[in-house]
């Protein structure tokens, strides 16, 4: 009976290799992901649509929360069962936990054939061939950042990202990124701009610049130096490229948001109304503790520059419950910051201790109840703001850069990049001016004003 599922499963005898790529994590990791495809294709494999139809399994990582490091070796124990079937199948973790954990993994868990860290994606290829060669392979690969090969042209999607920050320097005592993206590395302004020349030539009308800390783009970086740019003059640069209708960036951080930035976010016309700016917490004691390097009111000073001159802008913030010390008035300056701030919305996380970080000392001593309690409150609080927001833009005309369409509907993001579906077809990459017509289950509805 269980052998029904391997005789569906395989290579079906084709010769063909196929690569599946399971991505987890934030957006960097998916674009890294993305990244991986396009080097295991140059590498001869096709993507399958499934693990079981597979020859190479990737697990693309994400160490941030939770139970990581388990879950994904308890996946990899669950993928080995498919080499009883077919013994050439081979198993891989990449990413985060790839890069923290290095060749533990390979330790604990038999099945697995390769670990690639973060720092060594662009050597992927010679590792596949050792690897089909029999080899079991660690590459977390330490050092400088590779920039990855150019490859193929990347296909035509409409909304693209493009790294411009790797790594992280900031070492906040919760986070692990430090530990598995490596140190901060800015990618010169030449080699970006070129990239996104290439994504226009290809359809691409809206890009993405990616970085833990985005801003804080130009400070370092191995090839840096005279002559290179600030963060607000990458983004006018790439702003010009044509035809670039949009451009935005994630996640800035608070320490970062200077005055040059801010007015290159209220004057260049591409730049979107859209700032994912992370908080973490409302109380000074807690952020201190959490090494943010701002104020609560530092933070409130720099949002009041932006609002004051560019007043339509969507604000994004992440926060943390629970981190150790927490108490319930903490949580409650917490609250109030948010009730204060009237974000378009947020993303809240129970505290996770990671291995390596300092908080980690402390433990967790917050009760899970606690933590849970906590999240739902801010959470609540922030759906009757969203709900208030979206009511505001009922009327309102908006401007989508349509991604998907059908028959009799079409479907974009606004640029302070909210989901909008209109009514009618539209074609891929145009924009649309779209009346705002309704709100269902905090989804927004609109019909067509004038193309554009
Ligand atoms: N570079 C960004 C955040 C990257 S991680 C910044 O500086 O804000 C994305 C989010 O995950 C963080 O904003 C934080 O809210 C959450 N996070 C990170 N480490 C965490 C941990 N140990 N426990 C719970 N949430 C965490
Ligand atoms: Fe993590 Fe802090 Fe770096 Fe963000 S700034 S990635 S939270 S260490
Ligand atoms: Fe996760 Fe790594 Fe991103 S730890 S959040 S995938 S940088």
């Amino acid at each position: 009976m269980e052998h029904s599922q391997t005789t569906v499963t395989g290579t079906a005898g084709d010769g063909v290799k196929r690569v599946f790529i399971h991505t987890f994590g934030c957006q960097m990791n998916a674009h890294e992901g993305e990244r991986l495809l396009g080097l295991a294709r140059d590498h001869g494999y096709q993507e399958a649509l499934c693990a079981e139809e597979a020859d190479l399994i990737v697990l693309h990582t994400c160490a941030v929360r939770d139970q990581a490091v388990q879950r994904i070796l308890s996946e990899v124990g669950r993928l080995s069962s498919l080499k009883q079937a077919r013994p050439a199948v081979k198993i891989g973790i990449t990413g985060c936990v790839a890069q923290a954990d290095g060749a533990t993994l390979l330790q604990r868990a038999r099945g697995l054939d390769f670990v690639v860290g973060t720092r060594a994606v662009g050597r992927l290829a010679a590792t596949l061939r050792r690897v089909e060669a029999g080899e079991r392979v660690v590459d977390v690969g330490e050092g400088a950042y590779l920039e990855p090969p150019a490859g193929p042209a990347r296909g035509a999607t409409i909304c693209a990202y493009v790294t411009v920050v790797e790594g992280c320097d900031k070492f906040c005592t919760f986070c692990i990124v430090p530990y598995t993206r490596g140190r901060e590395y800015s990618r010169p302004a030449a080699t970006i701009c070129n990239e996104v020349r290439q994504l226009a030539a290809a359809g691409c009308r809206e890009v993405t610049l990616l970085g833990q800390t985005v801003n804080a783009y130009g400070r370092k970086g191995g090839e840096r130096g005279e002559g290179e740019v600030s963060f607000a003059e990458l983004l006018r640069q790439v702003a010009a490229i044509e035809p670039i209708y949009r451009v935005r960036f994630l996640t800035s951080h608070p320490s970062h948001l200077g005055d040059d930035l801010i007015e290159a976010l209220a004057t260049i016309p591409e730049v979107c109304p859209h700032l994912p700016l992370p908080l973490q917490s409302g109380s000074d004691r807690l952020l201190a503790a959490m090494r943010r390097g701002y104020t609560v009111a530092e933070y409130l000073d720099r949002v009041g520059a932006l609002r004051a001159a560019l007043p339509q802008v969507a604000l994004v913030s992440d926060f943390i419950v629970g981190f150790p010390g927490e108490t319930e008035a903490d949580f409650a300056e917490t609250l109030a910051v948010v009730a204060h701030l009237r974000l378009a919305s947020l993303f809240a996380f129970k505290y996770s201790p990671r291995p390596h970080t300092k908080a980690a000392a402390l433990g967790d001593p917050i009760p899970e109840a606690v933590k849970g309690e906590r999240l739902e409150r801010l959470l609540a609080l922030q759906r009757t703001i969203a709900a208030a927001h979206n009511q505001a833009l009922v009327g309102s005309r908006q401007e989508i850069l349509v991604e998907e369409q059908g028959e009799g509907w079409a479907e974009g993001r606004t640029r302070s990049n909210r989901r909008l579906r209109l009514d009618r077809a539209a074609p891929l990459g145009a924009r649309v001016e779209v009346r705002v017509s309704a709100v269902e289950h905090g989804h927004l509805l609109g019909t067509l004003e004038t193309a554009a």
